[in-house]
């Protein structure tokens, strides 16, 4: 028989709030539209509803740094992981709270200047981004950027790596011009991948439209948020304690015992592969630079895609998942020992190692707040949100409730046979 838990509606209540959304114009959490992150909304309602006052957090998922901004603003200290270095070094720059307006503003004189005289063939001192799909060749039938689109940018990144000769400004400097890198290109972020904009053959923008988009950034929001962190001073600072790096590997850098609140939403299990989603930032950035990194990469993620093959791995036991799967193997022939089969159980072993190390870290009376959603493959859903809660609890953890946050669209090739999928935060106790 399954273990059942407290179950909740909270669909009024986290309706909007687990959008990243909400935080568009929102200090500091606008210096990037990241799409797969809950908003601000959703730590301050947590931090409402705490009967203590928690010292320490931990974010094993950190994204685009919502959870460690967020709790940093509070004066809370918070241990933050992230596997990718673009939304580790958007995450850092987010946190980093040592910039000021005089300086700001004379890096932005100095960029802006060198901007109005730019290299013939930029080309010859920035070299393009790698790959077989960045600019029109010979043969090609689609490309990402116009080349008068491309050169605009490596201009900006060319003034930004030769003028501005600190690292602080440099990181904040390379975030305002990843935030027009989708503009710029002939993408848009796509749910699970990168699409081609309608009428993107046509829409041409020229080298000085992209220094323009880069510099209004600058010129807007930043400085006004410039302005605004000169005045303050953090009582904590999360940006030393934000690592680079798989959580799997890396979560013994967290002293046990010392954590007494976990805020984090992972990749769900929907096969979404971030590094394809912000394939154009780590190529422009210069954050991935051969297909052998990316490589690398992708099998450092959590394993929630098919990416990178995992092999044959075997479900750990848990008699919902081993339902799930006979269920699809039931209505499917084939399904057992699939790249898909092996990545769902691939994930929940993932997921009880790190609830496994969550144990270590926590403290007595300490609390989970864990954002998941549930999947679907071969035309069966899989309880992500209370197969995790078992996990959970084989790890010494107290499921307190499963709250239902909200109601996620199914994959065209599930959506005829699964209506909608759950959207959950699961709050664990550490007693
Ligand atoms: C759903 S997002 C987190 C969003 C975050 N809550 C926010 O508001 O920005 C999940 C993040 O986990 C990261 N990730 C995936 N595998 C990881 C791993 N093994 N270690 C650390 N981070 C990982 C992804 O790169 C992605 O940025």
């Amino acid at each position: 028989m399954y273990k059942d838990y407290k179950f909740i509606d909270c669909t009024e209540k986290y309706h909007s709030v687990m959008q990243f959304d909400k935080n568009k114009n929102v200090f500091v959490h606008r210096w990037y539209p990241f799409v797969e992150g809950y908003s601000k909304e959703f730590i301050e309602d947590i931090l409402g509803e705490l009967p203590f006052a928690p010292t320490c957090a931990l974010e094993p998922f950190c994204g685009s740094g919502t959870t460690p901004v967020e709790l940093q603003n509070h004066g809370i200290k918070c241990y933050s992981f992230e596997v990718s270095p673009f939304m580790h070094l958007l995450s850092t720059v987010k946190l980093g709270r040592k910039y000021n307006v005089d300086t700001f503003t004379y890096y932005v004189k100095a960029v802006t200047k060198k901007l109005s005289r730019t290299s013939r063939n930029i080309r010859k001192i920035e070299s393009l981004p790698f790959g077989d799909t960045i600019v029109k060749k010979e043969q090609s039938k689609k490309w990402n950027f116009h080349d008068t689109a491309i050169d605009g940018i490596l201009d900006v990144r060319h003034a930004i790596r030769t003028i501005v000769d600190n690292d602080d400004y440099k990181n904040l400097f390379t975030i305002a011009l990843a935030s027009i890198i989708i503009q710029a290109s002939n993408m848009f972020r796509n749910g699970k991948c990168l699409s081609y904009k309608k009428g993107w053959e046509t829409r041409i923008f020229s080298r000085k439209d992209i220094h323009n988009f880069f510099l209004d950034r600058l010129n807007s929001i930043f400085t006004e948020d410039i302005r605004i962190i000169s005045k303050q001073n953090p009582s904590v600072q999360n940006s030393e304690i934000c690592y680079l790096g798989d959580v799997r590997k890396n979560i013994q850098q967290v002293p046990d015992r010392e954590v007494d609140l976990i805020i984090t939403s992972p990749p769900y299990l929907n096969s979404r592969d971030y590094t394809d989603i912000y394939m154009l930032e780590l190529k422009v950035l210069q954050l991935i630079n051969s297909y052998e990194e990316l490589r690398e990469l992708r099998k450092n993620t959590l394993r929630s895609h098919v990416q990178v093959p995992y092999g044959k791995v075997f479900p750990i036991a848990n008699e919902r998942l081993k339902n799930s799967l006979l269920e699809m193997s039931n209505k499917e022939l084939n399904t057992w020992n699939t790249d898909i089969t092996n990545m769902i159980c691939a994930y929940f072993e993932d997921m009880q190692f790190l609830f496994s190390e969550f144990a270590k870290k926590m403290h007595k009376g300490g609390v989970i707040y864990f954002n998941v959603a549930n999947s679907a493959y071969y035309g069966v859903e899989v309880p992500v949100d209370y197969i995790i809660a078992d996990i959970a609890e084989s790890c010494g953890f107290k499921v307190r409730e499963i709250r239902k946050a909200r109601d996620l669209k199914t994959s065209p090739q599930q959506s005829d046979k699964i209506g909608k999928l759950r959207e959950s935060v699961i709050v664990i106790d550490y007693q």
